[in-house]
């Protein structure tokens, strides 16, 4: 029998551009062991700095990484409390970091509702990095689909309303425009760690042809080697994008 081996010299498939990750299983990491749930939190920080380092030195070019949903809010005062600490000290530690290792950081999502201290934080970081171009990490904070499809909606009207744009003029790129992510490419894959199988809110137009990998990892034991099976698994994927198998 023939075996057939791919040539010695198969240049390996580029990485998808932009991945996206629903950070789910915290709090069960923590109720495993006995630990409150702000300690799943505090490990779901690390696995964050270990996947985006991954993600650069994988060639990703857009990691957006779903960190606080509009129904997040909905979680008990201190549990809320507790993750924007979480927040306020990601951005005031590891944004140097990023910055030396070349990552642009960009925030998605509903600004209004986070504390003043922490927009001027997300401000001074944006700027900081705006330049870097190995790795944007995106940040979804206080975001939902929803709200952000409705905020481009709005915006369209008040357009019309204006004058400024015809209705006739609204078409799939007008619309993206408006979203969060209007600069920033659709994602390719979208991961969820901690066995749920559903999207809660994240991305829901962007996500139209992405390729969704699920993990029963829990988020704090999420790492490099997690996000390079996820990538194997999206290599092993038929895109067609509503065509004809090729
Ligand atoms: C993800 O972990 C973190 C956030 C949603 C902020 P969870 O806190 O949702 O953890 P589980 O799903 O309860 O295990
Ligand atoms: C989705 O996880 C939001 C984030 C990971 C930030 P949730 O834990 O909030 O989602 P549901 O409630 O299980 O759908
Ligand atoms: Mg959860």
């Amino acid at each position: 029998m023939v075996m057939e081996t791919a040539p010695l010299s198969a240049t390996p498939p580029p990485p998808p551009a932009h991945v996206a990750i629903i950070m789910d299983g915290n709090g069960r990491w923590a109720k495993a062991r006995g630990l409150p749930r702000t300690a799943g939190h505090k490990r779901g920080a690390e696995a964050v700095r270990r996947t985006v380092e991954a993600a650069r030195e994988m060639g990703i070019s857009y990691l957006t990484l779903y960190a606080f949903s509009s129904e997040n809010w909905k979680r008990p005062a201190g549990e809320v409390t507790d993750l924007m600490g979480l927040l306020r000290l990601y951005l005031r530690n590891e944004v140097s970091n990023l910055h030396k290792n070349g990552i642009r950081l960009r925030v998605i999502g509903d600004r209004t509702r986070l504390s003043a201290d922490i927009n001027a934080l997300i401000d001074e970081s944006e700027a900081k990095t705006a330049a870097n171009t190995a790795l944007t990490l995106v940040l979804a904070l206080s975001y939902g689909g929803r709200q952000e499809i409705v905020c481009a909606a709005r915006r369209l009207a008040e357009e019309v309303a204006a004058g400024r744009l015809s209705p006739a003029d609204i078409d799939e790129t007008a619309f993206a425009a408006r979203l969060f992510t209007a600069d920033i490419p659709d994602p390719d894959l979208l991961i969820r760690t901690s066995g749920e199988q559903r999207i809660s809110n994240f991305l829901l137009w962007q996500a139209a042809y992405a390729e969704f990998v699920f993990t029963e990892v829990l988020w704090p034991d999420f790492g490099r080697e997690h996000l390079e099976e996820a990538v194997c698994a999206f290599h092993g994927r038929e895109r067609r994008y509503g065509a004809a198998p090729g």
